[in-house]
């Protein structure tokens, strides 16, 4: 790659010895040549600006000096491009990088004043073999385009070969994949009271990957909206799905556009369409042998209004909703135990002391597969934590609901054993799982 940078400022580029010439030499693959514009004048004061035709404010850089400097720079070798920094150009992104770093030679035209005139661009789009980029770094003036040449310059540079020092740090990094990257953390593990995450402490690779991958997507949620609109939500993993539903982006399984949801604690107003949820989903979580009639008692005594009301106000439940614009989609609740306590339906010899029982987790049929499950989950689980006795989290499951078993187990529960849960005086078998909690 060869950088041809014109200027009326020369000596800006003097930053490029700092940084990038001297790597430039050692690789190879780079030349970077710097010209002053004004070489090409001819007059005493060597002037490359005039007034504007039309009137107005400040100068315009002259075309016909503009014309002989880039007639001589431009070269006839490969692929030749002439990249213009402006204001009005194109927002430059890390494609158009990628996709410059395979010319042979950049020409980047550096304007000063109100702009070059327009008949330079124009001139060179007609040229055959070249081909004219004219770029923007970002929505704010400067006063030239000498910031943006040398950010184009070291964009590109970095990503030619022999370059990075280790080539993979460049496929991890902000906007590969349309996400923004993950934090990174060095030693000390504790800073002025702030802990190094304890997963990436540990050497499980598979769990810091994950991690990894959902603190990006929590960043882009949270900072880049626009990325997440640009992905299609059927192309994604069910983890990325339920990272991004967390932060408030779902989309039904096989729909290619994102709508919104907000998980957010219960309140006394959500009691009814909690009640709702609840009455259409406990159905799916029986086997098919358990009566109409046996669900009907059990919604009526156990999952009434009274009830969910009684958990919303009790210290000792925790409630999450998914509310989908005022409708809940999706509700979960969990139970603290005290030291000393247990839930009085899963035997206390499967699980540890004071445990954090997840007591429900239900989503209307709609969202299955849209990662709303286990984004109520994971959010209900961190809410719930700080105020956790034990470090045991724990459920029970139906032994016949494959899907509930291995939705759980995909979120790191493992099976301690069995019990028999009663759905109206009929026993069903369940699965008793639990994980540790974790922040
Ligand atoms: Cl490329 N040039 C100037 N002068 N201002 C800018 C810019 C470029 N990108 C953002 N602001």
């Amino acid at each position: 790659m060869r950088f041809d940078l014109v200027s009326i400022f020369p000596k800006f580029f003097d930053v490029l010895d700092l940084s990038l010439m001297g790597k430039a030499k050692e690789s190879g693959a780079l030349q970077i040549a710097v010209h002053d514009l004004r070489d090409w004048t001819q007059d005493r004061h060597r002037t490359v600006d005039d007034t504007p035709y039309g009137g107005g404010a400040g100068m315009v850089m002259r075309p016909d000096i503009w014309g002989k400097a880039l007639d001589d720079v431009i070269g006839d070798t490969g692929r030749v491009v002439l990249a213009v920094p402006t204001p009005s150009g194109k927002p430059l992104l890390q494609n158009d990088v990628r996709d410059l770093a395979r010319a042979d030679q950049i020409v980047i035209a550096c304007g000063r004043y109100e702009g070059i005139d327009q008949r330079v661009v124009d001139h060179y789009r007609s040229v055959p073999d070249v081909e004219v980029f004219e770029y923007s770094i970002g929505e704010y003036v400067l006063n030239g385009g000498e910031v943006a040449a040398v950010v184009l310059v070291e964009a590109i540079s970095r990503l030619l070969d022999g370059f990075m020092g280790n080539p993979e740090s460049l496929t991890e990094e902000s906007f590969e994949g349309n996400v923004v990257e993950y934090p990174a953390y060095t030693r000390p593990p504790k800073w002025r009271g702030l802990e190094v995450p304890e997963v990436l402490q540990g050497g499980n690779h598979a769990a810091i990957e994950q991690w990894r991958r959902g603190k990006s997507l929590e960043r882009t949620a949270r900072v880049r909206p626009d990325l997440i609109n640009k992905t299609d939500p059927s192309t994604l993993s069910i983890f990325d799905r339920e990272v991004l539903a967390r932060f408030g982006w779902l989309a039904p399984r096989d729909a290619a556009r994102w709508d919104r949801v907000t998980i957010r604690p219960a309140t006394q107003n959500d009691v009814a369409g909690i009640a709702r949820v609840a009455e259409v989903t406990f159905p799916d979580a029986c086997p098919p042998d358990v009566t109409v009639e046996a669900i009907r008692e059990h919604v009526e005594n156990n999952l009434s209004e009274a009830v969910i009301s009684g958990w919303i106000d009790s210290p000792r439940h925790r409630v999450m909703v998914a509310d989908f614009h005022g409708e809940i989609a999706a509700y979960a609740m969990i139970e603290l135990f005290e030291e000393g306590e247990y839930p009085d339906d899963i035997p206390a010899e499967l699980i540890e002391p004071a445990p954090t029982y997840v007591s429900k987790v239900y989503t209307l049929a709609k969202w299955r597969g849209s990662g709303l499950s286990g984004a109520i989950m994971e959010a209900a689980l961190a809410d719930a934590e700080p105020h956790a006795f034990g470090t045991q989290a724990v459920l029970g499951t139906n032994v016949h609901n494959k899907r509930a078993r291995k939705f759980y187990r995909r979120h790191d529960f493992k099976t301690a054993g069995r019990r028999t849960f009663d759905v109206a005086g009929i026993p069903n078998e369940d699965v008793v799982m639990v994980r540790t909690l974790r922040g």
